[in-house]
């Protein structure tokens, strides 16, 4: 990709006429080399990659299900749009079909998560009709976790696993907006405004209970289903209750942006670049763009990065920088730079076949600590497509 940084004094309207994105094009080509063999073991195994484990093999995804499982068959989705090479269609319908049936789980949050970015993306991609009825019923499944006393989509249910330790009793995480996209997708498809208008209500309660006054925001809001107050605000996958988890500010500037994009509420591009702001101008935000696991970590310099959220964010500030006169496209562009060079870009054959290393699963519960994430490589590709539509 172009390098921005020498070139930030021209407009983006300038720079999209003036450069050509052979380099973005490289590393898409690099990125599809290394992936095509993961796509042959995933094939072999008929199964999604995940991670790798500390053995260096592939970690596949969880049963029963996992949040994961949709990023893997939207990699493929984007590089058969990439490549035109039905290769990766074929994976890309092989890895889904595998999760086809949770569409109609109801128990967890993640259904725009695991449906939006593999059915939905199927269906953005080829514009084929017979993706649409997927996201229709996940998202059928997803609402019945609205609650309109709190006006939220409740993220975990507290019944079991680690979860039913903590004491709560309807918990609302940040990363929950990641799963309005497929709402919102919903209504375009049906024409029935009640995925959107739940999907409104969520980020607007979110907006009002889940951050501070710096634009930062809490990982986890737990609310009385009864009354809708606010009866906690803490962490679950950070480093303390009122710190900045990387990925959860990245979850929230990528979601902001994204509810601009489908409603042209002028409130949430605003909240977008409040996000933005304090996530660039913070004093813990590193000089290469990538973050820290979590902006208050204690021992920063000597802490573990998150590529992850670097991903998202650079996908998150490109769209960003089209609402906004190119505004975030130099920081977009300096955090792929980052992710491009050898530091977190893995050599070829190795990194279990994953591109990006150093990501970081949550810390807290010592899971996937500095480790290839399917969902970095997903958000690393989709940043790189959304550079190379700009031009760049
Ligand atoms: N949604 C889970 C995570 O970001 O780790």
């Amino acid at each position: 990709m172009i390098k921005l940084t020498t070139l930030w004094l021209l407009s983006s309207t300038v720079l999209a006429c003036t450069t050509n994105n052979s380099n973005t094009d490289s590393i898409l080509q690099r990125a599809e080399k290394q992936l095509t063999v993961l796509r042959a073991s995933s094939l072999q195994d008929n199964n999604i990659p995940r991670s790798m484990n500390k053995e260096g093999h592939i970690r596949w995804i969880e049963t029963p299900y996992d949040w994961t499982e949709g990023f893997w068959p939207g990699t493929c989705w984007m590089l058969y749009q990439q490549t035109q090479d039905e290769k990766w269609k074929e994976a890309a319908i092989a890895a889904q079909k595998l999760i086809e049936h949770h569409k109609d789980l109801t128990n967890d949050h993640d259904l725009g998560f695991i449906f939006n970015n593999s059915y939905g993306k199927a269906y953005r991609i080829t514009g084929e009709g017979q993706y649409k009825q997927v996201l229709i019923d996940a998202s059928n499944s997803l609402i019945t976790r609205f609650n309109k006393n709190v006006g939220c989509l409740q993220s975990w249910d507290v019944v079991d696993n680690w979860q039913a330790e903590r004491g709560w009793k309807f918990p609302v995480i940040i990363d929950n907006l990641m799963n309005l996209e497929m709402l919102f997708e919903a209504s375009n498809i049906t024409g029935d405004s009640s995925y959107r208008n739940i999907a409104i209500t969520h980020a607007n309660t979110t907006m009002k209970n889940h951050f501070r006054p710096d634009g930062s925001s809490y990982h986890v809001i737990d609310y009385d289903p009864t009354t809708g107050e606010v009866l906690h605000k803490v962490t679950a996958q950070g480093f303390a209750d009122e710190s900045a988890w990387a990925r959860g500010q990245a979850w929230a500037l990528y979601g902001y942006t994204m509810c601009f994009r489908y409603t042209r509420d002028k409130r949430y591009l605003d909240f977008a670049e409040k996000i933005a702001q304090f996530i660039l101008n913070h004093p813990n935000y590193p000089k290469d763009g990538v973050p820290y696991w979590d902006f208050n970590a204690p021992n920063i310099p000597n802490e573990i990065r998150d590529a992850s959220a670097g991903a998202i964010m650079a996908s998150a500030l490109l769209e960003l920088s089209s609402y906004t006169n190119g505004k975030y496209l130099q920081a977009a562009s300096h955090i792929l730079d980052s992710l491009d060079g050898d530091t977190y870009t893995a050599k070829q054959g190795e990194n279990g076949n994953f591109v990006l290393k150093h990501s970081v699963g949550s810390i807290p519960h010592g899971n996937e600590i500095d480790v290839p994430l399917n969902y970095a490589d997903y958000y690393y590709i989709e940043a790189l497509i959304r550079l190379k539509e700009r031009g760049l």
